[in-house]
């Protein structure tokens, strides 16, 4: 089971272990992490689960695909070449150690 961290934008950090096959949206949510709400439920529809990594992480959890890409250039705050959707991305046993910054409001 993966271990993942969050880093909000408030300096909180927190870290969960994940279960293979979450969506790291509703693992943030569970673990009460701020600045991750999910309003639409990981339909791709809100981006209130936007996170961003560094680029060694990035490499490893690959391209957004092209509705999340989409949604990305509509988010509140600012966009990086390593921004994500974390309703898109699913636990899995290589991503464990992942680091994910929560950007906070523009
Ligand atoms: S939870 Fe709405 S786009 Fe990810």
């Amino acid at each position: 089971m993966p271990q993942i961290t969050w880093l909000s934008a408030d300096g909180t950090e927190t870290s969960a272990d994940v279960a293979t096959g979450t969506n790291l949206m509703e693992a943030a949510v569970a673990a009460g992490v701020r600045g991750i709400h999910g309003d639409c439920g990981g339909a791709l529809a809100c981006a209130t689960c936007h996170v961003a990594t560094d680029l060694a992480w990035a490499e490893r959890l690959g391209s957004p695909g092209i509705m999340e890409d989409e949604m990305l250039d509509m988010i509140d705050g600012e966009r990086t070449p390593t921004s994500r959707l974390s309703c898109q991305i699913l636990a899995r046993a290589e991503l464990d150690g992942l680091v994910l910054d929560v950007p906070g409001p523009a």
